[in-house]
């Protein structure tokens, strides 16, 4: 087992070696002189332990535990104190020191054990907030819903991106979930204490837009009365999302690209040049790399907003987790509304299924708010959604359910079964392409396949 390091610090000598015969055996010991050779040797390499007396030439005990505590892996620190000094021992926990003992007295059994509590206490912090850091991982991602494949691939990234503080674009059509992700990226991010602010490009004229993203001073330009902080200013230390970035006129492009470039930007009329920290992701539902081609938007400007893309799957490619999103929209609506609705029919699920949702979740999540409107019983039926979702037959009833489902008493599991099948029969067999139709992995297909039974299609 690897012995901890130790690097005990006194001037004088015989207290030094006499600590370290003691200690030896249970710590791989180090022995400084002065405070300035500790803080040398506490540069050069990192320590788990710090035994410092109070009393060093030069510099004190309590200044070196300073310094020490502000390395990038701070040692557990303990002051060696005289006898009865109370005062100095509280203000050594006040500069951060982990414990203190009274040299006097002081027994190697006891100093032993201390030692060896500060660092278990210090073992026992560190899963801590591994624990809670964990638990936030969960709670950024929560409220996105779905299990198929482009969505698990999608979260994967979110993760992986979250910590640093590269640019991040967003991609996908209108209600995919683009400004969800984008909360969630700063919600897992280190700047999750810090603000995040949102800004909608698409909504305000050129002119405004630049003043409201960076500020602007007092008689600037006509109604500028006051000075204003941009939101740039107002994310310091957090992050900035720029929804429908696509929208920004050239101008605005240059700045950003600054400010990408140099972290730099000036408020309207003023030379002053500022800086912020802040983390830019992006988003927009428009063919950004096109426009970039066609030169209507700064092709520069996109391959530095694009240090990390995030394309957001249509819901019509990930079908699978339908199932899963209109059943947490119809619990999420039923409690608004006061309503006791527990699942939706087959029909209507499968109607549901049938439709192909231009305008993705946010309208699937319209649809269930509408239906739940218009039900008078516990489940969802086909006629209590929109009719641009459901065209009420009108022709002689049990006409054929669209796509070939079968209908009658299908359960959630039943109508991905079907799925299931349509898609292999569709792709005659073929489970790459059937896998990909259905937003799986290949292997998850293949458990379904092998669950429902479905080798011999
Ligand atoms: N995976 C998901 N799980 C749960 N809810 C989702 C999911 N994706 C989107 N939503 C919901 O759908 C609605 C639309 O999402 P959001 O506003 O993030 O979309 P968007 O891509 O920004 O759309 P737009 O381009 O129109 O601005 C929101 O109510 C959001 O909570
Ligand atoms: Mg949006």
């Amino acid at each position: 087992m690897i012995k901890p390091s130790l690097l005990i610090v006194d001037d004088e000598k015989p207290t030094r070696e006499g600590l370290r015969t003691a200690l030896e055996d249970h710590y791989d010991v180090y022995l400084a002189e002065s405070g300035a050779s500790a803080m040398e040797l506490l540069e050069k390499e990192s320590f788990d332990v710090l035994l410092t007396d109070f009393r060093l030439p030069n510099e004190d005990g309590l200044k070196l535990i300073a310094r020490a505590k502000s390395l990038s892996k701070p040692p557990i620190c303990i002051l060696m104190t005289a006898y009865g000094s109370e005062e100095l021992a509280v203000e050594a926990m006040k500069k951060g020191a982990d414990d203190y003992i009274a040299k006097g007295r002081m027994q190697i059994d006891e100093l032993d054990m201390r030692i060896a509590k500060a660092m278990r206490q210090r073992a026992l912090e560190a899963e801590n907030s591994a624990l809670r850091q964990q638990l936030n991982n969960r709670f950024g991602l929560e409220n996105i819903i779905g299990d198929s494949q482009p969505i698990k691939e999608v979260l994967d990234i979110v993760r992986q991106v979250a910590p640093s503080r590269a640019p991040v674009l967003i991609l996908g059509e209108t209600g995919t979930g683009k400004e969800l992700i984008a909360k969630a990226i700063h919600q897992l991010s280190p700047r999750s204490k810090q603000p995040l602010v949102t800004v909608h490009c698409a909504a305000l004229s050129p002119t405004i837009l630049e003043s409201e993203l960076f500020g602007h001073e007092k008689g600037a330009f006509t109604g500028a009365h006051e000075q204003r902080i941009g939101r740039f200013e107002k994310a310091q230390g957090g992050t900035l999302f720029l929804d429908e970035i696509g929208e920004i006129d050239a101008t605005l492009q240059i700045k950003l690209l600054r400010f990408l470039g140099e972290r730099t930007f000036e408020r309207v009329g003023s030379s002053k040049t500022l800086t912020a920290d802040v983390r830019l992701v992006a988003a927009t539902n428009r063919n950004l790399e096109e426009m970039a081609r066609l030169g209507t938007f700064r092709n520069d400007l996109f391959f530095r907003l694009r240090v990390v893309e995030i394309r957001l799957p249509a819901l019509r490619e990930r079908l699978t987790d339908l199932p899963l999103l209109s059943l947490s929209f119809l619990k999420e609506f039923s409690r608004e509304n006061g309503k006791a609705i527990s699942d939706f029919t087959p029909e209507a699920l499968e109607a549901l299924l049938a439709y192909s949702w231009p305008g993705n979740v946010r309208e699937l999540r319209t649809a269930v708010e509408h239906a739940v409107v218009f039900s008078r019983g516990d489940k969802i039926t086909a006629r209590d959604l929109p009719p641009t979702i459901y065209k009420k037959p009108n022709a002689s009833p049990g006409q054929p359910a669209p796509r070939g489902f079968k209908t009658d008493d299908l359960t959630v599991k039943e109508v991905e079964k079907q799925l299931v099948v349509r898609a292999l029969r569709e792709c005659a067999g073929n489970r790459t392409t059937a896998a990909k139709k259905l937003g799986l992995s290949r292997r998850t297909l293949h458990r379904k396949i092998h669950a429902y039974h479905l080798e011999n299609l």
